[in-house]
């Protein structure tokens, strides 16, 4: 499977929230890596859990993000951060349980959420912020 690589497209323009989706990348990948490599349970199990927490502190970050900006998206933006947080969640029950090896499809669908959230979700959350900060457009009313 591809690593993710970051690139342009994928900025929000938020410097914070910038370095926290670069970080993202680099867990999804060093997870993604450790599995393919074939390493020991409590090794993944590490990752998975060190993953599991960032991304809870990360859409944390965003959401206060969205209130304090008073976005008007944030009840649709929060429920996809919502829905998600129970996913991994489940992912690392089953993991821990051994009721389920990590996969190509967990990281195939981790991979693919990540990127489609950003681009989809956050990159509007982005432009949000940066219409509301432009002193030009707030002078245009
Ligand atoms: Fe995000
Ligand atoms: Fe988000």
């Amino acid at each position: 499977m591809a690593s993710l690589v970051w690139s342009d497209d994928f900025a929000t323009k938020v410097f914070e929230i910038d370095v926290q989706h670069k970080t993202l990348f680099t867990m999804v990948n060093e997870l993604d890596h450790a599995m393919q490599h074939g390493k020991g349970k409590q090794f993944l199990g590490k990752l998975l859990s060190d993953l599991v927490h960032y991304t809870k502190s990360h859409f944390e970050t965003e959401e206060r993000f969205m209130r304090e900006h008073g976005y008007p998206g944030y009840d649709e933006h929060k429920e996809k951060h919502d829905k998600m947080t129970r996913k991994v969640l489940d992912v690392q029950k089953e993991f821990e349980s051994g009721n389920a090896h990590l996969t190509l499809g967990v990281m195939v669908f981790l991979q693919n959420w990540l990127t489609e959230h950003i681009l989809k979700t956050d990159l509007r959350f982005g432009q949000f912020l940066g219409r509301k900060d432009s002193p030009r457009q707030a002078a245009a009313g």
